[in-house]
């Protein structure tokens, strides 16, 4: 072995015990939208509305997960994870998003759970990737406060139906996307376009979060948020003050009221809008404890207080409106680092920059990194991808990991996502993350080198664990 080859190796050895896993999304993958008294979801509705999806592509086949979700289990094994992280369809529960529980779509989960076990897989289980129940939009969605208390009851009921297959739920996958690409920019479903109503979305989400935290009373429960590093275009005041507010929008509103029980005052004298449905008990609720931070990290914003440029930091796939509520005029600059094939910025820096800082600024909690990948432009040849950038970006924030575990910080694992390509929401089939390659045509699975890659990573890391656990 090369100096190099050593070197590398020490940079991506991890603590025993350290979750090896990777991560999908029920509607990204599953399919069989209309299967066994599934209900319609929002982005049922929003994949059939005209200009939405790139392609105009929709998930009702997916990746067919619903139905191989054995072979995807032998994949996993394959790689070796211990961990994999995926997300419960609310409509399969509950049709309607309300009333009684839907055994035969239980029964998917408990299918699957059974597998993951089979194969020393623990099951990390997300209640909600974004695909609110149809009906409960038609009764005003996340800006009515009643899609909180119905989200606590489904929590409540998933909880009681899988607490023995399933070791760690978690709540909200992403908070800030559903509310603010959800209902600001339109860029989600259900792709409205009501600044204020964003805002009220995003107080539910976490209100959503917090009642079923309680309801749930589960032995092991998270959080999910997905930040960003975030800097100043230039030492400005005005430059200064663009990164201070999306800070705010981004990462403080979720991590104070999740971990501190309240919001940041500038945060919301930066909205300038009537607060009155933030109730008494709200905060307390939202900020119940939970015992991990699932941590979605992908890229770092440069941002300027100069109007006029760009409303966010990569170009949307579709017509969409500015997510920053009462923040609009702030731009997004380039920052001058390579980009994914998404046109997200590549700084693993960022990654140790926010796991440091939620360890120095907030009441200790453990994290994982719950989502962190990239997508460039795969090529499938001669039954091989080399994907080279996939690995070295996967590298690069795994050693970023490491260094921030020495730095103090309590990380207990890392999901890569994504397990598979699947359906990058409003970029339709168009964006491939996957460790794994999928024909859409065929749903033929193939390692791509990366997934080769990781698998050796893990290898080496889960040598000296014991096998009979
Ligand atoms: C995250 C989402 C996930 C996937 C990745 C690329 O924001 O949680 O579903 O789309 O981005």
């Amino acid at each position: 072995m090369t100096t190099q080859e050593e070197q590398t190796r020490a940079a991506l050895r991890f603590p025993p015990g350290f979750a090896w896993g990777a991560a999908t999304s029920a509607y990204q993958i599953e399919g069989a939208v209309g299967e066994d008294g599934r209900g319609a979801s929002i982005w049922d509705t929003f994949t059939r509305t005209p200009g939405r999806i790139l392609g105009g592509h929709h998930a009702d086949v997916a990746i067919d997960h619903y139905h191989r979700y054995r072979e995807d289990v032998a994949i996993m094994a394959r790689l070796g994870l211990s961990a994999y992280r995926f997300s419960v369809s609310w409509p399969r529960i509950q049709p309607g998003g309300s009333g009684p529980v839907n055994s035969k779509g239980l029964d998917f989960y408990k299918r699957l759970t059974d597998e993951l076990r089979r194969h020393d897989i623990d099951p990390w289980l997300t209640l909600y990737h974004w695909d609110l129940p149809q009906e409960l939009e038609d009764a005003g969605g996340w800006p009515n406060r009643d899609t909180a208390y119905r989200f606590a009851e489904y929590a409540a009921a998933v909880h009681e139906a899988l607490k023995d297959h399933v070791h760690t739920f978690s709540t909200v996958n992403e908070p800030w996307c559903a509310a603010f690409l959800g209902y600001a920019s339109g860029e989600h479903a259900p792709g409205r376009r009501e600044p204020e109503n964003a805002i009220r979305g995003a107080h539910h989400l976490n209100l959503a979060h917090g009642l079923a935290v309680q309801a749930m009373n589960a032995r092991r429960v998270g959080g999910c948020v997905n930040l960003y590093a975030i800097t100043p275009a230039t030492g400005a005041e005005r430059d200064l003050d663009a990164a201070r507010r999306i800070d705010g929008l981004q990462n403080r509103f979720f991590l104070d009221a999740l971990l501190l029980g309240r919001y940041p005052e500038d945060v919301l004298a930066d909205l300038g809008m009537d607060l009155g449905f933030i109730q008494p008990g709200d905060m307390k609720a939202i900020g119940a404890p939970i015992d991990v931070l699932l941590v979605n990290y992908y890229s770092r914003f440069t941002v300027s207080g100069e109007p006029g440029g760009r409303a966010s930091a990569a170009a949307a796939p579709t017509d969409t409106a500015s997510p920053w509520v009462g923040s609009e005029h702030v731009s997004f600059v380039n920052g001058g680092r390579p980009v994914t094939a998404m046109g997200w910025e590549i700084d693993e820096d960022g990654l140790v920059e926010i796991l440091t800082r939620v360890a120095r600024e907030y009441p200790p909690i453990p994290m994982v990194v719950s989502e962190n990948g990239a997508a460039f432009d795969d090529a499938l040849v001669d039954g091989r991808v080399h994907d080279r950038e996939r690995q070295a970006y996967v590298e690069a924030h795994l050693a970023a990991c490491r260094r921030a575990i020495d730095l103090g910080v309590p990380l207990q694992g890392y999901f890569a996502w994504s397990l598979m390509d699947n359906f990058e929401w409003a970029w339709g089939y168009g964006k491939r993350f996957g460790l794994v390659h999928v024909d859409f045509e065929t749903q033929e699975r193939l390692l791509k080198d990366s997934a080769l890659w990781y698998a050796e990573i893990i290898r080496q890391n889960r040598r000296h664990e014991p096998t009979d656990s």
